[in-house]
């Protein structure tokens, strides 16, 4: 059976733009496979626990004699990674919080992000270990910052292709809807143009 894993990461619940447009991909992906089988993490809604010193030894050592703490953690972390090696598409929305990713995302790839099981280290740097697939990333911002004075400050989009690429995600489709905070002469165009790319990501799978 086909599955999508979904990350939503939004606070805004219905009123969210990126959980609109991860919606529509859903649907699209639907429509190709009508079996389709969604599992969905809601960071955003329901965060994870954060890492803690309690808990982080959990991600580097699977030992018999781990703390209670350690032992939920590794088992969450597992839980994840299995989520991401099983999909057949990813689908995350990432709205941009204080021109960076959610706490609640970060979090998610905290756990999903394990050396010896999504990345390893080799004599030439990380390697992924997430087989490839299609991921779709829809980011939603207040502002506008695919150019000019602010592309310098957008802490998002880079950082997501960097720790999706430290798994092997290398070539995931970005669809961006910004200028959102900026009325409705701008929310309009820049919803439908997202809209499609939504659209075009989901005819040019294979
Ligand atoms: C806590 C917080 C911080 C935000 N920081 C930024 C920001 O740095 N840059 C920006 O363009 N928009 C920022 N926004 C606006 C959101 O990116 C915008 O509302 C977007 O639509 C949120 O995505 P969503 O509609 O999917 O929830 C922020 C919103 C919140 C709630």
């Amino acid at each position: 059976m086909t599955k999508v894993l979904v990350i939503n990461s939004s606070i805004l619940g219905d009123a969210s733009a990126s959980r609109a447009l991860v919606a529509k991909a859903v649907a699209g992906l639907r429509a190709r496979h009508p079996g389709l089988q969604v599992v969905e993490r809601d960071v955003g809604a329901a965060p994870l626990p954060h890492l803690t010193g309690e808990t982080v030894g959990a991600l580097r050592r699977d030992a018999a004699d781990a703390s209670p703490a350690e032992k939920a953690t590794r088992a969450l972390s597992d839980q994840l990674i299995a989520e991401v090696m099983d999909a057949d598409f990813i689908v995350i929305g990432s709205p941009m919080y204080n021109l960076g990713i959610h706490s609640g995302l970060k979090t998610w790839f905290d756990h999903v992000l394990r050396a010896g099981a999504t990345f390893q280290y080799t004599a030439n740097g990380p390697q992924g270990l997430v087989p490839a697939k299609p991921v779709l990333v829809v980011e939603s911002r207040g502002g506008f910052y695919s150019e000019g004075p602010a592309a310098a400050y957008n802490a998002q989009e880079p950082h997501l292709r960097a720790v999706l690429g430290l798994m092997g995600l290398t070539q995931p489709t970005f669809v961006r809807a910004e200028s959102l905070a900026m009325g409705p002469d701008a929310v309009t165009p820049a919803m439908d143009a997202a809209a499609k790319a939504v659209e075009a990501w989901i005819a040019a799978l294979a």
